[in-house]
């Protein structure tokens, strides 16, 4: 997915292209699991027995939309320093690629582990999904679907046969999956950012990054716009 926020589209992801996107996001998921790790395992005691899929399942969650959020930052950062972000335009196609890689990771894990014992939050006394684990569920299952859209057309036998503008306007809905993804999150974590207890250590909830990263991204879109505009 090329994630495009130029008048100029991506050139077509090469090898070279992708060492750097790969390398980027491997530093975003070290850097998420590190936090993660911090969180749960260290200041609250979640088991180390839960790392491989509960706790990772976190790291996934957060750095998909990190590596989808740099993608999307790429665009506006080269309005305002174009000597430096121009030239990094073409990261855009691998990152929102490698992006939508690992949120179908993060959808398999929560597939996989969806049940009261790992996420109470979600489900009834009766075992069915609540209102909010209904509603979270959905706007993330529309995240993945949307996704896939941009997704698929970025496969260069299907991007070949599309006109860039049609191209261009199927990877805007880019900004669709992501604000699917600021309901999934706020919906699923708006009540524990109240939570006293949730700030032990200043370590905030990753619902609340997620969510305030978001709302960064779009701040920054909006001001390249005017910007733009302006110029
Ligand atoms: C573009 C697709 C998606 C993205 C970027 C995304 C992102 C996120 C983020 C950032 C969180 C917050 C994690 C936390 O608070 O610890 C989260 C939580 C969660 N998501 Fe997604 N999500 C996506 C799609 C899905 C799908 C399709 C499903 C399931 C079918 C799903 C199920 C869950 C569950 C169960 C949680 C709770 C995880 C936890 O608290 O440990 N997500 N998601």
């Amino acid at each position: 997915m090329g994630i495009e926020t130029q008048s100029q589209p991506s050139p077509p992801a090469q090898a070279g292209n992708w060492k750097k996107g790969i390398f980027i996001s491997l530093f975003i998921v070290a850097l998420s699991f590190l936090y993660a790790f911090l969180r749960y395992n260290v200041v609250r005691n979640v088991p180390y027995e839960q790392i491989p899929l509960f706790i990772s399942n976190k790291v996934f969650a957060l750095s998909s939309l990190i590596i989808i959020g740099s993608a999307f930052l790429l665009g506006p950062l080269a309005g305002f320093f174009p000597k430096t972000f121009l030239p990094k335009l073409y990261l855009r196609k691998p990152l929102g690629l490698i992006g939508f890689g690992v949120a179908a990771l993060h959808s398999f894990i929560s597939l996989a582990i969806l049940n009261p014992s790992y996420y109470p939050k979600l489900f009834d006394a009766s075992g069915k999904l609540n209102f909010v684990g209904e509603t979270s569920l959905l706007f993330g299952i529309l995240a993945f679907a949307v996704f896939s859209i941009t997704a698929i057309s970025s496969i260069p036998a299907i991007e070949e046969r599309m006109r860039p503008e049609q191209w261009k306007r199927i990877q805007r809905l880019g900004y669709l999956v992501y604000f699917f993804v600021l309901m999934h999150v706020a919906i699923m974590g708006f009540k524990g950012w109240f939570d006293p207890a949730s700030y032990k250590y200043g370590l905030v909830s990753i619902s609340l990054i997620s969510v305030l990263f978001i709302i960064f991204v779009f701040i920054l879109r909006i001001l390249a716009g005017v910007f733009k505009k302006k110029n």
